[in-house]
């Protein structure tokens, strides 16, 4: 494996390690351990074992001094400097980190902050999305992507109106098994161990939340048997409010009629987006690395104007919207310049390339000065995670009524709010949504 925190711990015999920030202080704690033996099933996690439990007679802590010394012994003092430095510059709380050495899953939680969970009265003090990295894929860069992710779901959950604090989880590990219950059985106690409710995000199948909430823990949402079905639909339908309240903020009707509009990405959300649009008087441009699902798109809608696009293409359209609703980090300061849309909104997470708030802010204002009205996603494209809580709260009574009333009571009012307190302050509604939810978070400003 490549540059690796999991290299150490394989090397010493240890399962987890856990990295804690004080923000406020700005130092930072680190632990690691051995849980439990190399044989431990955990097919039978929640039958034979639970999340308190400890696993085995011969467990063994290591601690800050010990950590530091052990990465230092496998030449990764640096590595491990940078990691604490990203999380250092995020101000999260830390990652929560295990590994099931057997099936070399590697399991890294993303804590950005607990904060508005504690007092929530739920196991789950957090909130965030579940997704899948390869195993090839470069250690730091699944890191960053975590990190700036968990740090959004923080924000999210503040603009969402939810008790949760944010964090995101990354998985390095091949494509999953739904019959590979020791897999499962796995990611729900460590899921369990790190206190946080989630849904499968990228390259998870949404069939997973199913079987490991019938099996072993109740802390998936969105399966296929949730009350409230998928929750691509409830968050396609937030943007589409969102991106009317835009047009409404800077045009003074929010009718999108006449307007071209590009949907990069025709899945689970994406596709949900495209099918809204149709319904307007909007010509369409579709990019798919599938062709076959933009055919499939045409055919089900034959009214509306589709048009099929390259992925190379789509962002330099000359269309009015840009829709990004797949992979995030599209927007970088070189290709703003090429840029022609007049809004950006879409549902993906993370859209500026960027590793830090600072560099948000600074992205957003280059996109504003090219008279582009963007705003930072995760201000609107709450729907998803407002599914999730909707489910994990009330379970087989959450109610599609609820959740819906909350999306049209929400979303439409806090984007108009943010683009007029943005107008009035002079500054890029990116940067204001950030100020309305730091001092929730930090206290500061
Ligand atoms: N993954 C969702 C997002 O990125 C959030 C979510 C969290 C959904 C927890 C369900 C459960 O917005």
């Amino acid at each position: 494996m490549s540059t690796s925190l999991f290299t150490p711990l394989a090397a010493a015999n240890l399962t987890s390690m856990t990295v804690q920030y004080d923000w406020k202080s700005g130092s930072h704690k680190l632990s690691a351990s051995r849980e439990w033996p190399a044989d431990r099933s955990f097919a039978s996690y929640g039958a034979e074992f639970t999340a308190q439990d400890i696993l085995t007679s011969d467990s063994h802590v290591i601690g800050t001094q010990e950590v530091t010394e052990l990465f230092a012994q496998h030449g990764l003092t640096d590595y491990l400097d940078q990691v604490l430095e990203l999380v250092a510059q995020g101000r999260h709380h830390g990652l929560k980190i295990f590994f099931h050495s057997e099936k070399d899953i590697r399991f890294i939680c993303h804590q950005h902050s607990l904060l508005r969970g504690l007092r929530n009265k739920r196991q789950a003090t957090l909130a965030g999305g579940i997704r899948r990295h390869e195993p090839s894929e470069p250690e730091l860069e699944v890191i960053i992507d975590g990190l700036n992710l968990g740090r959004a779901m923080t924000f999210k959950n503040i603009a969402a109106d939810l008790d949760f604090g944010g964090c995101k989880t990354t998985v390095q590990m091949p494509e999953l098994d739904l019959n590979d219950m020791e897999s499962l059985g796995f990611l729900a106690y460590c899921i369990d161990r790190s206190r946080t409710m989630t849904g499968p995000d990228m390259n998870f199948p949404t069939a997973m939340s199913d079987i490991i909430n019938n099996h072993f823990s109740a802390q998936f949402t969105n399966g296929p048997s949730s009350p409230l079905g998928e929750s691509g639909t409830p968050t396609a339908y937030g943007t589409y409010l969102a991106l009317k309240e835009a047009v409404r903020f800077r045009e003074g009707t929010a009718s999108l009629d006449g307007k071209s509009v590009a949907v990069m990405g025709l899945g689970a959300v994406g596709w949900h987006l495209a099918e809204l649009l149709a319904q307007e008087d909007v010509a369409l441009f579709l990019a798919d690395m599938r062709p076959e699902h933009i055919s499939r798109f045409k055919k089900e809608h034959p009214n509306a104007a589709v048009e099929a696009v390259s992925a190379d293409e789509v962002l330099f359209l000359d269309v009015d919207v840009i829709c990004p609703a797949a992979v995030g980090g599209i927007i970088s300061e070189d290709i703003i310049d090429r840029l022609n849309a007049k809004y950006i909104f879409g549902p993906a997470n993370n859209q500026l390339r960027a590793s830090s708030e600072d560099e948000e802010i600074r992205l957003a204002e280059l996109l504003e000065k090219r008279g582009i009205l963007f705003q930072t996603e995760w201000w609107y494209n709450t729907a998803g995670v407002m599914c999730g809580a909707e489910e994990y709260i009330n379970g087989a009574s959450a109610s599609r009524e609820k959740l819906y009333e909350r999306i049209e009571a929400t979303i439409p009012q806090k984007t108009r709010a943010n683009l007029i307190e943005a107008q009035e302050r002079g500054i890029t509604p990116t940067e204001n949504a950030y100020r309305t939810c730091h001092n929730l978070i930090y206290g500061d400003q």
